[in-house]
């Protein structure tokens, strides 16, 4: 591989997002509702999950085919065990350039107070935390599992004492559940944290099948920024990248920055370089596929990194997905049933 891969629409593979674990500890009704995700519900069974060692050749594959960011996701991906000697043999890996992959991970920050450290000294660069509210009540009912906010926001403190710097905050917004919590975490972000924690509103998506998803819960960022606005006083920033999922503004009074994740009124698909790798090692080259490209198979059947990687080129070259783009009301063609959010991350 040269590193020069571009699918269909001519965009380069830049970005892997590997999840761990197709479990969480939360309920959130957006991505595991407690009524589908109940004690019947059959997760993957040990032996279906890639080891670590699959995972980091799964990894150095894409390496060489360009990527420059692997990001951990799950389900809640600290629930796998040993999670830390996972980020370690990851941060030996090296991009086409030489330079050490970025590599990041996505939690509910619920078990990250204890493991902040352990994760930054095996070589984790940064970590991003779900927090749909700040209020304890609101939070609760978010999370579904009566999981306290207090335990969440000493996980962000333990992410920035262990040198986890900028830590980045997601915020789904369900207009009517959680709304009226932005002002109130924008505020708590500002004047506890400043810099150091930015932000991020994500316009609630219709990932899966299970959510129950309707436009109407929808909270526009365009809206959402000006009350923001309004309140604080905001102005735009540049992209760091050309394929970041958030439009990056910043507090007039240089508390620091937000970003606007507006994947349903404003597609970023133009630009999407990040493929996905599921629990039980399949490739999924967008959020809303229907299906995935079994990888695990070669891993376990084997196959050389040669054959792995003219597999995932094959795949890459052939992708055409913009599903954000071509999103109308009515979204999933009937009986068609998409991957979860829960078995493929953010
Ligand atoms: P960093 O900014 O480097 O931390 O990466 P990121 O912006 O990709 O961060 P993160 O993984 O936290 O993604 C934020 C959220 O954006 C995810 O939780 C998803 O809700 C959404 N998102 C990320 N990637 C995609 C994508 O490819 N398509 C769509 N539609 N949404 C995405
Ligand atoms: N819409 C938008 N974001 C979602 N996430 C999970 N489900 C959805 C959804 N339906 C976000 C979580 C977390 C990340 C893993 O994905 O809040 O930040
Ligand atoms: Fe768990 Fe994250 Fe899904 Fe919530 S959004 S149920 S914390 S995986
Ligand atoms: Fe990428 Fe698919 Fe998301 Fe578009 S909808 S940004 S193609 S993952």
């Amino acid at each position: 591989p040269t590193g020069h891969l571009a699918d269909r629409l001519g965009r380069p593979l830049r970005d892997l997002r590997i999840s761990v674990t197709d479990r969480c500890n939360f309920r959130c009704g957006y991505c595991m509702p407690s009524e589908v995700f109940d004690r019947r519900y059959r997760f993957l069974p040990h032996d279906a999950l890639l080891s670590f060692e699959e995972i980091t050749r799964v990894a150095s594959v894409f390496l060489a085919h360009g990527v420059r960011k692997l990001r951990l996701t799950g389900g809640e991906p600290l629930l796998r065990k040993q999670l830390p000697s996972l980020v370690e043999q990851l941060a030996a890996l090296r991009t086409v350039d030489g330079t050490p992959p970025e590599l990041t991970l996505t939690t509910n920050g619920s078990l990250l107070a204890r493991l902040a450290r352990p994760l930054r000294e095996a070589g984790l660069t940064r970590v991003t935390v779900s927090l749909d509210a700040l209020d304890d009540t609101v939070f609760r009912r978010m999370n579904d599992v009566d999981f306290p906010v207090a335990d969440v926001l000493r996980g962000v403190d333990a992410a920035l004492a262990a040198g986890l710097v900028p830590v980045k905050l997601n915020m789904v917004v369900r207009r009517g559940m959680n709304d009226h919590e932005i002002l109130p975490l924008a505020r708590h972000v500002r004047d506890t944290w400043g810099p150091a924690v930015r932000l991020r509103f994500i316009e609630y998506m219709d990932v899966g099948t299970s959510n129950g998803w309707r436009l109407d819960e929808v909270l526009p960022s365009e809206q959402l920024r000006e009350r923001l606005d309004a309140a604080f006083g905001l102005e735009p920033l540049l992209p760091a990248s050309p394929d970041e999922t958030a439009e990056r503004w910043r507090w007039r009074d240089g508390r620091g920055e937000i970003g606007l994740i507006s994947s349903v009124t404003k597609a970023f698909c133009g630009d999407c370089s990040r493929a996905r790798l599921s629990t039980e090692g399949k490739l999924f080259t967008c959020l809303f596929a229907t299906r995935g490209h079994d990888l695990r198979s070669l891993l376990r059947g084997g196959a050389s990194d040669a054959q792995i990687a003219a597999a995932v080129g094959g795949v890459w070259s052939a992708r055409a997905d913009r599903y954000s783009e071509q999103r109308g009301e009515h979204t999933a063609a009937p009986g068609e049933r998409r991957i979860e959010m829960h078995y493929i991350g953010g």
